[in-house]
């Protein structure tokens, strides 16, 4: 079975469906392949903190009602350390810009409905994609779906199927470097049933490693906790969890409620960027070809910031065949993309115990650092404006 269609988008996560969705509103037409059930990439939990310019997007797209009604505006953080809370006021520092905690999972339902509505294609349980001919005018798509052998000729082909997927390595050898760094801790992550213990996210530094109170409704708390990237969830059973949870963030007046534990997982950490972000006609965009330890909550928001600039050159090469914004899509968003990557990498080397610190001079430094940013309006406007999210 053959088809044909403007742009082939491997992916429906965030990058490949706001990338539809602004495809849509152009008038360009899309198909997006997923090898994940419905089901299965509406309830997996990632990410929670969207930036003010996400939000802004995904109100401008018309897919932000529930995201407005449900959402939780946060206007600040609060840094603990030295067993002392410390707050971040992001609405003070930034001239007004906040962040919503509102979860990627429903972030992705909202685009999936919004997709379904007006019969966009969108094909779930698709099975081995091939991208092939990327660097001829034509590229195709082939996959199998629902037993049948399937073929997708396309102008274009957007690879935004994240860090596993086939897209980035139907790029040929040598075209692409990468920079990558693997970090020496992962994160044990929870979902409880228990009301949050406080209104604002807190990132905890403490002498036995980091801690993240976050949430995501007045009912539910996301909390994550360091640990070894070789522990299993086998050697974390509750009370373990939940002791380890009580010291981390231990301070005067402030106690952390528990409840039923209902999701838990262990994130490996890790900053990648895979550049150029383009090779032929095919265009990388999100966890595709770069990902950020989660501890500046960037990943989703970096995604949708990729595929706005995609959007836009795809837009003007439909429309008049001019190429120069496709041809500067992939220096547009590394100029972004390594910011971030700055910006995470900072804040995940000052919260996190590094396990090599032996004679915990590099606590020390950490320390300083906290401190420095917490007193200084100069230092605590910098990492605000970053953790709204940087207008490039
Ligand atoms: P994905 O969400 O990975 O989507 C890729 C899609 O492609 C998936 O649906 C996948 O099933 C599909 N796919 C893969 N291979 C194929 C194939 N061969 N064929 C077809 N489809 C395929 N980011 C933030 O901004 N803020 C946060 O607070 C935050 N917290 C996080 C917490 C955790 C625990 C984790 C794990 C991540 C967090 N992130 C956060 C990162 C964020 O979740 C990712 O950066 C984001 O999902 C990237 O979106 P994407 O669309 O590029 O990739
Ligand atoms: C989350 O709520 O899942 C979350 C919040 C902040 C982060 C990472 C994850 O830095």
């Amino acid at each position: 079975m053959s088809e044909r269609t403007q742009v082939g988008i491997v992916g429906a996560g965030p990058a490949g469906l706001v990338l539809g969705h602004l495809l849509h509103g152009m008038g360009i037409e899309a198909v997006v392949l997923e090898d994940r059930s419905r089901e299965y990439v509406e309830r997996r939990i990632r990410a929670g903190v969207l930036e003010q310019g996400t939000v802004d997007l995904l109100k401008e797209m018309g897919v932000g009602a529930r995201m407005e009604r449900e959402g939780l505006v946060h206007e600040g953080v609060e840094l603990r350390f030295g067993g002392r809370g410390h707050r971040i006021d992001f609405v003070a520092l930034t001239g007004g810009r906040a962040i919503t905690i509102y979860g990627q999972q429903e972030v992705v339902k909202d685009l999936i409905a919004a997709r379904l509505d007006f019969g966009g294609p969108l094909l779930f349980e698709v099975e081995d994609v091939r991208p092939e001919g990327i660097e001829s005018g034509s590229p195709t798509l082939r996959f199998r779906h629902e037993a049948v052998e399937r073929e997708l000729r396309c102008d274009i082909v957007a690879g935004c199927d994240g860090h596993h997927g086939v897209c980035r390595d139907a790029v040929p050898a040598g075209a692409l470097t990468v920079h990558q760094r693997d970090w020496p801790f992962a994160w044990l992550g929870i979902l409880a049933e228990v009301a949050p213990s406080s209104d604002e996210l807190i990132y905890c530094h403490s002498e036995r490693g980091f801690a993240l109170h976050s949430l995501r409704s007045p009912e539910l708390t996301r909390l994550y906790l360091q640990c070894d990237p070789y522990d299993e969830l086998d050697s974390w059973p509750d009370a373990r969890i939940w002791e380890e949870l009580h010291t981390r963030f231990a301070t005067d007046g402030w106690s952390l409620a528990e409840g039923p534990i209902v999701e838990r997982g262990i994130t490996p950490m890790r900053s990648f960027v895979a550049e150029p972000m383009q090779h032929g006609r095919l265009y990388l965009a999100g966890d595709a070809v770069h990902i950020v330890p989660p501890t500046g909550a960037k990943g989703l928001n970096l995604a949708v910031a990729d595929v706005r600039v995609l959007a836009e050159g795809l837009e003007r090469f439909f429309s008049t065949g001019d190429q120069s914004l496709l041809r500067a899509y992939s220096d547009t968003c590394l100029r972004r993309v390594w910011h971030t990557q700055h910006f995470s990498w900072w804040m995940t080397s000052m919260l996190h115990r590094m396990p090599d610190d032996h004679d915990g001079f590099q606590a020390k430094l950490q320390l300083a650092q906290l401190d420095y940013v917490c007193s200084s309006p100069a230092a605590s406007t910098s990492l605000a404006e970053n953790y709204v999210g940087l207008q490039l």
